[in-house]
């Protein structure tokens, strides 16, 4: 049984989709197992840029077959829109197979996600818009839940009148300016069979393919979205998505077994982004923040949000590669940081004048956190050239040490661009 995990150790971002593309071709299955179109994982090669949402990263190399799995919440007019995207491009979206456990994103998700993006302190979630934590929620729900599966059968059309017919008074009490009767089941129903007659070859029982496949020695490479500072249970609560997007998520959302994972690769930027709302310690809201924004051009890839820059957060990383069960890292942007001639790491928290290295479980405490930094000097020398540990600067090289050593995991993969080619695999 042979599976490996890309899981992002932050705040979502840190260039997952890089490395699920770079891992692809030691692998003959690639999975995404959560989320959905809230992720945007940027893939670049030969020159060509591609944006993918819910399509695994894996897509380039057609030897190799994707898969959606269960744990997924599926938009089908964003799936086949991307897949049209990609067909436009030139890749071929044949051999990807989606799982009629996922769940269905239905337009009552998107008016939900709108009116009830505030948390009771009176600060936003500032989610991506795109429908998901309504989705979950029904799941967990249950009763008012649409799986992909559900799209073939008979009863389908039923369920959605009766569901309009729940959610419609609770979107008029939530938002009267909608109307009453803002959803109209009836053509809820026809979009929605329309969207299932496109899919209709490619939605299967994945768990079972899985399952088949890890018996027969096939190679998974399962791909992450978000990060686990993000994960509904063990991230910054309730600033978070609504799925388990660290380590933990994995065997739940695909439908593979814990004793199948042999490699977790956790992924961390050089520094630390976040997008939308919740408390983040090592933020540099300043002209340091700036300078990180522009070097990395750090900009949402599906909604376009500037993204909120600080340092390398040690303690944070500590406690999500942990949790993960990082086996290995991967520290990308490294060359973000090369015009700087100082650099910080934040390697422990102050809470109410107590040190700790431990990452806080209450929001509130997390809230309070003054982080205590170590400085180390820059190597101001672009590396974007480098394809060899040898080749990087002294400093560039303490600087992964450092990041290696506070958060007990080897480095595996340093990153100096988004192209394929500015991959360095460490030797040291
Ligand atoms: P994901 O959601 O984790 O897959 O990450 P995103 O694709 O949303 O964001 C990462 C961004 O960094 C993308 O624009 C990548 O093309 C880019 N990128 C990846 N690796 C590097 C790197 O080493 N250096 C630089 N400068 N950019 C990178
Ligand atoms: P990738 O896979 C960064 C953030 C949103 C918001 C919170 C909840 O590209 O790393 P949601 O729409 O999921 O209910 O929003 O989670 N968020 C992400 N931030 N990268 C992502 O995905 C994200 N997906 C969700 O900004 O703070
Ligand atoms: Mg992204």
């Amino acid at each position: 049984m042979a599976a490996t995990c890309v899981v992002g150790l932050q705040w979502g971002d840190e260039a997952k989709g890089k490395i699920v593309d770079l891992l692809t071709e030691q692998n003959d299955i690639v999975v995404r197992y959560q989320g959905g179109s809230n992720a945007g994982h940027t893939v670049v090669f030969d020159g060509k840029k591609y944006k993918l949402s819910l399509i695994p990263s894996g897509i380039f190399r057609s030897n190799v077959q994707c898969v959606i799995a269960g744990g997924v919440v599926l938009n089908p007019q964003s799936f086949l829109g991307e897949i049209d995207g990609m067909i436009a491009h030139g890749i071929s979206c044949e051999n990807l197979i989606l799982s009629d456990r996922a769940h269905v994103i239905m337009p009552w998700h998107f008016e939900e996600d709108r009116l009830m993006n505030r948390t009771t302190s009176g600060e936003d979630i500032g989610t991506t818009m795109r429908g998901i934590g309504p989705c979950y929620r029904d799941k967990v729900g249950r009763s008012w839940a649409i799986r992909l599966g559900d799209l073939y059968r008979d009863n389908f059309a039923n369920r959605v009148r009766m569901i309009c017919e729940a959610k419609n008074p609770i979107l008029y009490s939530l938002d009267p300016e909608g109307g009453e009767h803002r959803l109209d089941a009836e053509k809820i129903v026809a979009d929605y069979l329309g969207y299932a007659a496109r899919m209709k070859g490619r939605v299967t029982d994945t768990t079972a393919y899985l399952l088949d496949a890890l018996d027969s020695g096939k190679k998974i490479l399962l791909e992450g979205a978000q990060g686990a500072l993000l994960d509904i249970d063990h991230g910054t609560f309730p600033y978070v998505t609504s799925s388990n997007s660290s380590g933990v998520g994995v065997c739940s959302g695909a439908g593979i077994p814990a004793r199948s994972i042999q490699k977790l690769v956790g992924i961390i930027k050089a520094y630390t982004t976040r997008v939308g709302g919740g408390p983040f310690p090592t933020e540099q809201d300043n002209e340091i923040g700036q300078h990180i924004r522009d070097e990395g051009n750090e900009y949402g890839t599906v909604t376009k949000r500037p993204r909120r820059c600080g340092w390398f957060d040690a303690v944070a990383a500590y406690y999500t590669a942990r949790l993960s069960g990082a086996t290995d890292l991967a520290v990308m942007l490294l060359d973000v940081l090369s015009k700087l001639p100082e650099i910080q790491i934040c390697t422990e928290y102050e809470i109410d004048g107590v040190r700790t290295k431990h990452f806080p479980s209450h929001v509130d405490d997390l809230r309070k956190v003054k982080p205590i930094f170590i400085t180390l000097p820059g190597w101001q020398k672009d590396i974007t050239g480098c394809t060899k540990w040898a080749e990087l600067p002294e400093n560039a090289k303490n600087y992964v040490r450092k990041i290696r050593e506070l958060v007990g995991v080897p480095v595996e993969i340093v990153s100096v661009g988004p192209d394929r080619q500015q991959t360095i695999f460490v030797e040291d």
